[in-house]
């Protein structure tokens, strides 16, 4: 039986930065193809902020759309949760700034480091804190500036990241049977290692060592990552399902991590769900981490694929290894 939800989203916004960088500008600098890019990826371009724009601006762009769908001053706000992986600084939060921003002043604030799952996690965060009584009305966002952490002379690393922020209200469900409906979350430290940025962390503070070997990039064994990316998703699409007592068939539109189209073929080819019911977005963005399931959210909504009452199966994956997957009723 489908359990009445908890929790339901209200409001969503997305921000993207305006400077395309496309294949062919990385053809320039890089032993690497369009051709290869997009047959190995599916990815044709996608964003990048300048120094100019923080994480924090880009949040408050997305914010300020998704409280204004939902209906909400910042002042409405129990919490603000971000999901990323690239804070604007160590210190503080950039929840906190974007609270700032935002005149969020009755808000707690914080960020959450779960790789690309950050804004899922977020999710279920949001949820339980609405099942507890502790909080009403919180904003969820999954934002990165990936360019600060990506290697442009790693070709195997370069062509896959982009920049960009999406967020969600998260406030009590209602009786419409609106809502998160289920949410699974995962994690395998064992693997870490796969993915991972070694240095400028307090084991390996920044220096010159760790500037001279460029470990404060994203390091990446992209074959392995693949690999576990299938299965760890699709085991949590098959855990987010059952939890919610529905069928891939009842589902409206699969809503994937965007890192690589052949992982989310794949995905949807497990789920059992076909691919005109499949979010696709990473030939213009790339992989944004957690912001890829906001910017899908918002790009179906805006074209008519996600409507009041759509079943939506969200499904992540990242470094961590964390993975995590939700259904909701839009
Ligand atoms: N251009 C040309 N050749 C390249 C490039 C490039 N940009 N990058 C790698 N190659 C070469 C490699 O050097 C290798 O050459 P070799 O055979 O001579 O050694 C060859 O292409 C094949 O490399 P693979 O890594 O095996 O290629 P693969 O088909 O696995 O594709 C990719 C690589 C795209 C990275 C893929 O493995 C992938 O998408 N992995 C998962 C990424 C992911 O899901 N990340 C998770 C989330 S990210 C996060 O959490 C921040």
């Amino acid at each position: 039986m489908t359990p009445r939800p908890i929790a339901r989203i209200t409001g969503l916004g997305a921000c993207l930065p305006p400077t395309v960088v496309t294949n062919a500008d990385f053809e320039k600098s890089l032993d690497t193809s369009d051709q290869w890019i997009v047959e190995r990826t599916g990815i044709r371009e996608r964003r990048i902020a300048g120094p100019d724009l923080t994480l924090a601006e880009m949040c408050r762009v997305a914010s300020t759309k998704a409280l204004a769908q939902a209906n909400l001053s910042a002042k409405d706000l129990d919490v603000i949760i971000l999901g990323t992986v690239t804070p604007d600084r160590r210190l503080p939060a950039t929840a906190c700034d974007l609270q700032a921003l935002l005149g969020a002043t009755n808000a707690a604030a914080f960020d959450i480091s779960a790789a690309c799952p950050g804004f899922v996690y977020g999710l279920a965060i949001a949820r339980g804190f609405i099942a507890s009584g502790q909080a009403n009305r919180i904003l969820v966002l999954g934002a990165e500036k990936l360019s600060t952490v990506t290697d442009s002379t790693d070709r195997s690393t370069a062509v896959l990241f982009g920049d960009g922020a999406g967020g969600v209200v998260v406030e009590p469900a209602d009786d419409s049977g609106r809502g998160i409906l289920s949410s699974v979350l995962g994690a395998d430290g064992t693997l870490a290692d796969l993915l991972y940025i070694p240095g400028g962390g307090s084991a390996d503070p920044v220096s010159e060592k760790v500037v001279r070997e460029r470990s404060h990039f994203i390091k990446m064994a992209g074959r392995e990552v693949f690999k576990a990316a299938v299965l760890a998703m699709s085991r949590a699409c098959d855990g987010a399902l059952a939890q919610a007592g529905i069928t891939a068939d009842q589902i409206d539109l699969l809503v994937p991590h965007q890192a690589n189209i052949r992982i989310i073929e794949a995905t949807a080819k497990h789920a059992g769900i076909p691919m005109d019911k499949v979010m696709v977005n990473v030939d213009r963005f790339g992989n944004t981490s957690a912001a890829t399931i906001p910017l899908a959210l918002d790009q179906g909504v805006a074209e008519g694929r996600i409507k009041p009452g759509s079943l939506l199966l969200l499904v992540t994956f990242g470094a961590g290894f964390t993975w995590g997957s939700v259904v909701v009723r839009w």
